[in-house]
């Protein structure tokens, strides 16, 4: 009789291909079975009927602040909520303090994630003006996910917004580099226009929807000439989803759970806990992301999970920080435009699971397969729960979803075999360790 570490029994497995009636089975942290198992034996067996078993999904975009403030995030904190919210691998943003920009601070966060971290996590490591000549031999480093470049500027000093800079960076390895994409010289030159204190929805004045496409436009530019990949993070307008399309042979993007979930009707009610860059904007891009997510223009969906402190985001505008926590509650309110009749389930494993995993290179991450990463996300799609600021285990406590409903959430998260979340109690240890990219040497 073959005998396994735990078996789900009885679920409806979400395959890339669609969803199947059948048990899984996991043995030495990998996915070994998935069929008819009743004739197995498992030290563990979990009862999955009327439940659905995902990839364990990947949130390729976060900032977990560490090192940093961990008042307001580390990366224990950050990846407990990553677990209890359903994730089983996040890649962390190297705007931290100090950033990760060279390979001994790399090294020190790698470092960290043993005995901290409750999921997987890949680590960007971050461009900047005096870094362009490292970067060829960085982005082969172990577990580095890809290289993070801020063309405009967010939270931290990280920017290289010139095209000269641009193009050395581009010019300077193989692998496919992110941008944080709105052009710095419209941004600004458009500041002087606004004053301290004016209404937060003034955000997406300042940054407008010009400030993001003539930022693609030139990235796209650059990465053409270059034949450089791009991936665009976090695409808020509908204008750069089109443009976008006709660069599907060197260029892949990813939009963001807010820009999917929130219009600009969130500034008056959020103030400060709507402003994020790239900012929230009308239905129109809503409705725009959602069409480029049904018809396939968009490859990943990520949080920008990107935690401030209460006393940062209640700073008069413009000296609100921007960011919004996101790490604990992507899953669930996925799950809610799913039973909204939004996207399939099959599309959401596509999005957070095969997505991230074939744009990033995670060999065994993000598909249900023999031989893959024993990642699970066991959701329950009958489940009513309303998000609430109590539940966030992030250290600075909030969440611009408090008090949204969502049909649909996760009931358990396995990170290679490890029952980590089960029924939102997080178990066992922190067994997280860094992820394996494809063209990375091995740590
Ligand atoms: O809103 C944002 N917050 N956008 C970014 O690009 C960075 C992030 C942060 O680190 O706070």
């Amino acid at each position: 009789m073959d005998r396994y570490d735990l078996i789900l029994k009885g679920g409806q497995v979400v395959m890339p291909w669609g969803v199947e009636a059948a048990d899984l089975a996991i043995a030495g942290g990998r996915i070994a079975a998935i069929g008819d198992l009743r004739m197995a034996e498992a030290a563990q067996v979990v009862d999955c009927k009327g439940l659905h078993v995902m990839p364990g999904l990947i949130d390729p975009h976060v900032h977990l602040r560490d090192p940093g403030d961990p008042k307001v995030e580390t990366i224990a904190t950050g990846t407990k909520a990553a677990v209890l919210g359903g994730l089983a691998t996040v890649f962390d943003m190297p705007n931290t303090a100090p950033a990760i920009t060279d390979a001994v601070r790399l090294d020190a966060k790698r470092a960290g994630l043993a005995g901290a971290a409750w999921c997987d996590v890949g680590l960007y490591v971050g461009a900047t003006k005096t870094n362009i000549a490292a970067l060829a031999e960085l982005e082969h480093q172990p577990n580095v996910c890809a290289i993070k470049v801020f063309a405009g500027s967010s939270t931290g000093d990280m920017l290289v917004e010139d095209d000269a800079s641009l193009e050395a960076v581009m010019r300077s390895g193989h692998r496919r580099i992110c941008y944080h994409s709105e052009d710095e010289y419209r941004l600004q030159a458009r500041k002087p226009m606004f004053t301290p204190g004016m209404p937060h929805r003034n955000h997406m004045e300042w940054r407008d929807v010009e400030t993001a496409m003539l930022g693609t436009r030139r990235l796209m530019a650059i990465a053409r000439r270059t034949n450089r990949p791009a991936h665009i993070l976090h695409v808020s307008t509908a204008e750069e989803l089109d443009y976008l399309g006709g660069f599907r042979d060197i260029a892949t993007c990813e939009v963001l759970l807010n820009h999917l979930t929130q219009t600009d009707e969130a500034y008056d009610r959020l103030k400060g806990y709507a402003v994020m860059n790239p900012p929230i904007r009308d239905a129109r891009h809503l409705e725009a992301a959602w069409a480029a997510v049904r018809d396939g223009r968009v490859d990943c969906v990520g949080s920008d999970h990107a935690p401030h402190s209460r006393e940062a985001k209640e700073r008069p505008w413009p000296n609100t920080a921007a960011g919004l926590t996101g790490i604990q509650t992507i899953v669930p309110l996925m799950l809610d435009h799913v039973s909204a009749g939004r996207l399939s389930l099959p599309r959401l494993a596509d999005l957070m699971g095969t997505g991230p995993a074939r744009v990033y290179g995670a060999l065994t991450k993000g598909r249900l397969a023999v031989g893959y990463d024993g990642d699970v996300t066991v959701v329950d799609m009958k489940r009513q729960r309303t998000i609430e600021d109590s539940w966030i285990v992030s250290p600075c406590g909030w969440t611009p979803f408090a008090g949204h409903r969502c049909t649909g959430w996760p009931t358990m998260t396995i990170v290679r075999g490890n029952v980590v979340m089960r029924e939102d109690e997080v178990l066992g240890a922190p067994v997280g360790a860094p992820v394996a990219f494809a063209d990375t040497a091995r740590a």
